[in-house]
């Protein structure tokens, strides 16, 4: 049987990985595409989500764009690891249009329309659509089978700043709506996702794909990789499909909403000491066997177009 998910995201190389991983899984039936400001505007990721679809066979999916900046900050907080484009300067079709309606709405619509509990909703870049579909639908993250962000770093330095993770630091105040939205959630922090390092040689396998999705990641990779050699958003992706290749801990987690050097910083609470302020609102994913995973994911996107 199928798993329904919706992925949220901010394309971005790893990203790109992620949504080609997505659509390489046979296990995985995608029901729509959402993006935010991030990596790059809203505009620019909500092109490159909509590219990669078409690259990767996927027309008839749907692609919302949605917020343009974070709550609390003027402007998205973006990045230029990922180049001007967001995809390594990679040329791809035109993009085919992108669906009306803003992404926060076609959330709280889609995670209300189908049966509680029946969709994953995966999150790889910066939470401003997942905290604005909570405010305006109360709940509805709580209906979602399972919550899975790529965000926050609970035992190791951020890769912002000295005390947040990209993610979390873009919008703070969207991260801890996030975290205290009372749903299923997996959190993969860079705890996890600094143990799924791109292997030189892995990356270089993709220069000798035989299909275009393979061409245009070995493309994308050769500059990426060089800056942060981490596959980080699609973590959360395959965690759906073979979970068994994680380790995950309970723990309480806040976030730091307050703009400062600490803003984006998760505290979190593994229960060692039994001074946790809450009960465990998340499974942090702390662990992979990242051999299991590369390979995971260089064959599923082999089996794309
Ligand atoms: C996160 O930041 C972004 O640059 C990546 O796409 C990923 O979602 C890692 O910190
Ligand atoms: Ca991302």
């Amino acid at each position: 049987m199928s798993m329904h998910v919706i992925i949220d995201c901010d394309p971005g190389i790893d990203d790109a990985l992620a949504l080609l991983l997505a659509a390489g899984l046979p296990q995985i039936e995608l029901l729509a595409v959402t993006t935010v400001a991030g990596n790059r505007p809203v505009e620019i990721t909500a092109r490159n989500a909509r590219q990669l679809l078409d690259l990767a066979g996927r027309s008839a999916v749907r692609v919302y764009a949605g917020a343009a900046r974070p709550f609390g900050y003027r402007e998205a907080r973006c990045n230029l690891v990922h180049g001007a484009d967001g995809l390594g300067g990679v040329a791809l079709a035109p993009a085919g249009p992108i669906a009306p309606g803003a992404a926060a709405l076609r959330l709280a619509q889609l995670l209300h329309e189908a049966p509680a509990r029946s969709i994953d909703l995966v999150a790889i870049g910066p939470l401003t659509n997942l905290a604005l579909c909570e405010m305006l639908a109360p709940g509805s993250l709580a209906r979602a089978r399972r919550v899975l962000v790529m965000g926050g770093a609970l035992r190791v330095p951020g890769n912002i700043t000295p005390a947040a993770e990209f993610n979390f630091h873009a919008d703070p105040t969207a991260a801890q709506i996030v975290c205290q939205a009372g749903a299923e959630l997996l959190l993969f922090p860079l705890d996890v996702t600094s143990q799924a390092v791109m292997a030189p040689d892995w990356i270089a396998a993709f220069g000798g794909a035989a299909n275009a999705c393979g061409m245009v990641a070995g493309q994308m990779l050769a500059a990426y990789a060089l800056q942060d050699p981490l596959l980080h958003d699609a973590c959360p992706v395959a965690w759906l499909a073979r979970p068994g290749l994680f380790r995950t801990e309970d723990c309480h987690v806040q976030v730091d909403w307050r703009d400062g050097p600490s803003a984006g910083h998760v505290q979190a609470w593994f229960g060692e000491r039994g001074d946790a302020p809450g009960a465990p609102n998340v499974r942090a994913v702390t662990g992979v066997d990242n051999h299991a995973l590369l390979d995971m994911v260089a064959q599923a996107i082999a089996r794309l177009p």
